[in-house]
């Protein structure tokens, strides 16, 4: 029976096992000493379900607070981390920053002492909250926010004002970063687009040149601040994250085969077929990998994952296809799109995974009236499951290639998956229709 299995398909990854993403963080640690000389910089992180935002902001937290060196040197940042879902107000918002502060900061009791009155505003808005009339809201935001850059920069002053520690605290800081995950989720009531802008423009008014910050989330998030305030985008560096590659997918297979060696005081090994197998069917994708990765662990007997092992973790009842399944397609799949007629436009398109499709492709083989496929296609790209080609009609591709390969899993054998999936990776020579090599690739 296997040990402890060193694939995380459910958790950020740890610094340790963190492969590739080293343009983006080339950027972000630019970005990090440009802050420390007093050029504060702010970045977007966006990418597909699953793709890294949430490891690639830990791994920068790491770099931040100085664990990781970016060259020979250190950075000491002050890094709080927080998220948002559709629930979160701004005063909520604000709240969870104070705590991450209070949290690491607050240890000494002249700290807690400075930090209680630098934002005992917040106790005053709370108290108020329950009174502001909704035609008040507004103020109430106004003052938040005036409050809030202004303690933010009292701190930031303090902290990382003078080269030296400046009392009450014991360490000085290079700047602070100020992290939030899952940030598409933002609802127009937190208004985040224009809540970041003014409050990066208070700070720049009060002098305040040492907060940096990052934001994550699905590749809607460059709409969502938008809408909130048109020029909000212009502040951010957005940094769109790709697959892997197959180098980095493999090191990373590496990687954790080592981490199990450790933790269990006894290798595994991999066969090659099992290893390609795995870089295959992941697609350069960090949690089809881990999920492939911990399904073929998962099956291993011997301590030897081969190719059987890692088929059996792919393809068996609650293997990683089904899994991946349930966690991101399943809703698209059976709910979103409610007529067969739509189903098989899907599945003809699969084909392609995400590769581009003409409609006279699909029309060849739709069975069913043109009507009803122009329907399909119609409501389809309505509800952003399909793609269309920017100035070309009548083209489109699906949205995620995992989403693809999980219909496939239900209208194709295994063999004629990974045949497909070897075609699209350009592995193996087309007979069939030719993709389209202008395709971009994920
Ligand atoms: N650079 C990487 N190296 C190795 N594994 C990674 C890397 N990035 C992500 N992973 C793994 O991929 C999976 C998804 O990663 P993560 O949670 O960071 O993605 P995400 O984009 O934040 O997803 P979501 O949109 O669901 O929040 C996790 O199991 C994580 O361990
Ligand atoms: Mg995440």
């Amino acid at each position: 029976m296997a040990g402890i299995n060193p694939f995380k398909p459910n958790y950020p990854v740890t610094p340790g096992m963190f492969v590739g993403r080293t343009d983006e963080l080339d950027r972000l640690e630019a970005q990090l000493i440009q802050t420390r000389a007093g050029n504060p910089a702010n970045f977007i992180i966006t990418g597909e379900r699953g793709i890294g935002k949430s490891s690639l902001l830990m791994y920068l937290k790491f770099v931040a607070e100085g664990e990781i060196p970016i060259g020979e040197a250190n950075v000491k940042f002050l890094v709080v981390d927080t998220d948002i879902d559709e629930s979160t107000t701004q005063l909520g918002l604000v709240q969870k920053i104070e705590l991450g502060i209070r949290k690491q900061l607050g240890q000494s009791d002249p700290a807690r002492v400075f930090l209680a009155e630098v934002w005992g505003f917040l106790q005053r808005i709370e108290a108020a909250g329950f009174k502001i009339a909704p035609l008040q809201k507004g103020q109430a935001d106004e003052l938040l926010l005036e409050e809030f850059s202004y303690s933010l920069a009292r701190l930031a002053e303090r902290l990382c004002g003078q080269d030296v520690p400046q009392a009450p605290f014991a360490t000085h800081h290079d700047g602070i970063l100020i992290l939030i995950d899952e940030a598409d989720n933002a609802s127009k009531g937190l208004q985040l687009g224009s809540f970041l802008k003014l409050l990066m423009e208070r700070l720049h008014r009060r002098e305040c040149s040492r907060v940096m910050i990052g934001l994550a989330g699905l590749p809607e998030l460059p709409r969502v601040l938008m809408t909130s305030h048109p020029s909000a985008i212009r502040l951010f560096d957005e940094l769109h994250l790709g697959r892997l590659s197959t180098e980095e997918v493999s090191r990373f297979i590496t990687l954790a085969l080592e981490e199990a060696e450790q933790a269990n005081e006894i290798a595994t090994e991999m066969t090659e077929p099992a290893r390609q197998f795995l870089v295959l069917m992941s697609e350069g994708y960090p949690h089809f990998i881990q999920q492939f990765g911990y399904s073929a662990f998962a099956a291993d007997v011997d301590n030897s994952i081969d190719e059987e092992d890692a088929h059996r973790g792919a393809f068996g009842p609650l293997g990683a296809m089904e899994l991946i399944g349930e966690r991101y397609y399943r809703d698209a799949f059976y709910n979103k799109v409610q007529k067969d007629s739509y189903r098989q436009v899907l599945r003809i398109m699969a084909d392609q995974l995400d590769g581009w499709v003409t409609k006279p492709q699909i029309r060849a083989r739709f069975k069913g009236k043109t009507s009803i496929l122009d329907n399909a296609i119609h409501a389809l790209r309505e509800r952003g499951i399909i793609l269309s080609k920017v100035g070309e009609k009548g083209v489109y591709r699906l949205q995620h290639k995992g989403f693809a390969l999980w219909m496939k899993m239900y209208t194709t054998d295994p063999s004629a998956l990974q045949r497909s999936l070897e075609i699209a990776n350009g592995e193996a020579p087309d007979e069939g229709e030719a993709r389209d090599s202008t395709a971009p690739s994920g």
